[in-house]
């Protein structure tokens, strides 16, 4: 399970002020486990096994063999929630199939989808368009510029190629059929930056050859434990309760920091999750994210010495799998010190220093895990998915809409001439 520390800014921990919030609070956790009837339509992701059960994993793995069996190549197409997670997982873990996977629909350059197509040629093309609302522009571009790339290179049994990602009844779901390519279920129950463990976050990690299984396991283990855990036992709890009183005290803006850069997707996974759900009705603590070491050497400088707006959330893995021993060297570099060290030791020791320095400035959560695999990420994508419906409601604000976004669109869609 994900263990959690809580350091108050003077390097001491603090207990008091937080176990009261958690006492006032302690209906919102009761309801969460239960799930709310005003969210139900939001909730499917609550209940792992109801969108990754045995059945539905099954299916997931024989598509995936499709693709693995025959593919160089599978493009995901989709933005938001629609990739986030594949993207976290797929670029953190070691790829264990043959199929390289390659994310688009994420942006509108021109250059970036160039460059997409520029590493297709001559290898078998596989795409995964994913958009629970297919009117999204994103995917919906890079959709039709993959699917008549597709269209060229193979005629007409180029739909053979083709999954979509997308929810019952809706116009994707119509052209699958119309065009024969293949469907899969977007739970209309599940909002697109709470779908990592269902067939959105799944079916491309299973053709990259990620263990779905031991994702959903972690995830399963982790709602078994938030779902009975009570009060301060609940380690999804006391982080939300924790996000709450340090928002009530004045701080605007967390930062999630961990000294494993394979963690830089599942960054953007968890900023998104965050942003989108609690960022509404002028509240909203600012999610942000930094790679560590590198960001110690700029965005270090102000943690220690700018503006105290800030507390930090520290990812640490407590057991680094790849070792690596720094040899000795007859060049006097000045680097002796480190002679036989093994950089998972210096890694741990920068990490325990910045901790120390940072943790006497500013609050400082400490979110311990055991090692950074497929269990792990199923884990944090269940762990910070009930955080932040439990932090949402702390908040006041609903964590599963996003009307903000809308605004620009109407803008975007009058200059593009877009009428209905
Ligand atoms: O979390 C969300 O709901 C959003 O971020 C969506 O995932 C994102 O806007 C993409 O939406 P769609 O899948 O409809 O293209």
């Amino acid at each position: 399970m994900v263990h959690l520390e809580f350091y108050d800014g003077s390097g001491q921990a603090s207990c008091e002020e937080l176990n009261e919030y958690m006492r006032q609070k302690k209906e919102i956790l009761t309801r969460a486990q239960a799930g709310e009837e005003q969210y139900r339509d939001s909730l499917g992701w609550l209940s792992v096994d109801e969108w990754a059960g045995e059945e539905r994993i099954a299916e997931i793995e024989t598509f995936a063999k499709r693709v693995r069996d025959d593919g160089d190549i599978l493009v995901v197409i989709g933005i938001g929630g629609s990739n986030q997670a594949a993207r976290a997982v797929t670029c953190a873990l070691p790829n264990q199939s043959k199929v390289k996977v390659l994310y688009a629909g994420n942006n509108i350059s021109s250059a970036y989808m160039k460059q997409i197509l520029a590493q297709l040629d001559g290898k078998s093309v596989y795409i995964n368009v994913i958009a629970k609302n297919f009117e999204t522009m994103e995917p919906g571009i890079g959709f039709r510029i993959l699917r008549q790339y597709l269209r060229k290179r193979y005629g007409a049994d180029y739909n053979s190629r083709v999954f979509a990602t997308g929810t019952r009844g809706s116009e994707l779901q119509e052209l699958c059929v119309a065009h024969g390519y293949t469907f899969l279920d977007f739970p209309e129950d599940i909002g697109g930056r709470y779908s990592a463990l269902c067939n959105v976050g799944l079916f491309p990690a299973a053709v990259a050859g990620i263990d779905i299984r031991a994702m959903v396991s972690g995830a399963r283990d982790m709602e078994q434990n938030l779902k009975t855990a009570a009060g301060a036992e609940n380690s999804a709890f006391q982080y939300a309760a924790i996000r709450n009183v340090l928002y009530q005290k004045g701080f605007r803006m967390e930062m999630l920091a961990s000294f494993e850069p394979r963690y830089q997707y599942f960054n953007g996974w968890w900023t998104q999750l965050f942003a989108e759900s609690e960022g509404k009705d002028g509240k909203g603590l600012y999610p942000v994210a930094v790679k560590y070491s590198e960001d110690l050497h700029s965005i270090g400088q102000f943690v220690q010495e700018g503006t105290p707006v800030l507390f930090e959330t520290f990812l640490d893995i407590e057991n680094p799998d790849e070792e690596l021993i720094l040899e000795a060297d007859d060049v006097d570099d000045g680097f002796d010190y480190l002679n036989g060290a093994d950089l998972r030791e210096v890694n741990r020791a920068a990490f325990l220093a910045t901790f120390q320095a940072h943790s006497e400035r500013l609050p400082c959560v400490r979110l311990k895990i055991k090692e950074l695999n497929e269990y792990s990420f199923g884990q944090l994508f269940y762990f910070f998915e009930f955080a932040c419906y439990l932090s949402g409601s702390m908040l006041g604000v609903n964590p599963f809409n996003q009307p903000g976004v809308e605004n620009y669109k109407g803008y975007m869609f009058q200059a593009l001439g877009k009428h209905k």
